[in-house]
């Protein structure tokens, strides 16, 4: 509205323009609508994409393999830890990226560790890091381990069957409590990291042996 003053300032008249943006709040509405849903249709396709170049990798004929790719399709949405074993070679390691791009953790690190690899008092800095100068040797500015390095994403821990008794049960700690506690700490780290583990080993018979956790 214009307020238009005569001569001696008084107000003589007021002329207000109006226009109906009924069409106009309606289009932008529909508008936003529309984004949105072309959002969601790129996010499915994108997805889509990945889940083909997945099985692009994968290589396979025999109905057993066919039976492995429905189930890590069906893992992949879900982020309970898997347990992958098979001989030397079949492709763990292959699954375990797969259950990795499949899911909704594509976009967070998958970092692996492989506990034969590593001496056994190693191992457990590695994993759980360790706090300032809480042993001799140790980098002085303290280091984060593995599992809170994969924070929100992936640890593929390969080779599991290598891993000691003593460090099994750290292990089992961190499945139920969802947290991690550094060498040389008091405090507990809460983490959220998808547990993925492979090993060539027959576990039940380690089991059997007393050299595996059963839990
Ligand atoms: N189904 C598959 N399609 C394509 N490549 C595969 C497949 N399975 C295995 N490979 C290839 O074979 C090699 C061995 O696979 P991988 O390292 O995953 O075996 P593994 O089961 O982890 O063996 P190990 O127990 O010795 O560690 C890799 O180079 C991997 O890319
Ligand atoms: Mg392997």
């Amino acid at each position: 509205g214009n307020p238009i003053f005569d001569e001696k300032g008084k107000i003589e008249r007021i002329i207000i323009a109006s226009r109906d943006i009924t069409e106009t709040t309606k289009l932008k509405t529909e508008l936003r609508e529309i984004k949105k849903i072309t959002n969601q249709y790129k996010q499915e396709l994108d997805t889509f994409k990945s889940k083909n170049k997945v099985f692009e990798k994968l290589i396979y004929c025999s109905s057993k393999m066919e039976r492995v790719v429905e189930q890590i399709n069906k893992i992949s949405n879900f982020s309970s830890t898997v347990l992958i074993s098979g001989e030397s070679g079949v492709g763990k390691e292959v699954i375990a990226q797969a259950i990795h791009q499949l899911g909704s953790r594509s976009n967070q690190p998958f970092l692996k560790l492989n506990c034969g690899a590593i001496p056994e008092n190693l191992l457990e800095s590695e994993l759980f890091g360790y706090t300032q100068g809480s042993f001799t040797g140790a980098d002085k500015n303290g280091k984060v381990g593995y599992f809170k390095k994969a924070d929100q994403g992936i640890l593929f821990l390969d080779e599991i069957g290598e891993m000691p008794l003593s460090l099994q049960v750290k292990l089992l700690r961190v499945l139920q409590e969802q947290e991690v506690i550094p060498i040389g700490s008091t405090t507990p780290i809460p983490i959220n990291v998808q547990i993925v583990a492979a090993t060539n080993k027959r576990l039940e018979k380690m089991v059997e042996e007393g050299t595996f956790r059963e839990d």
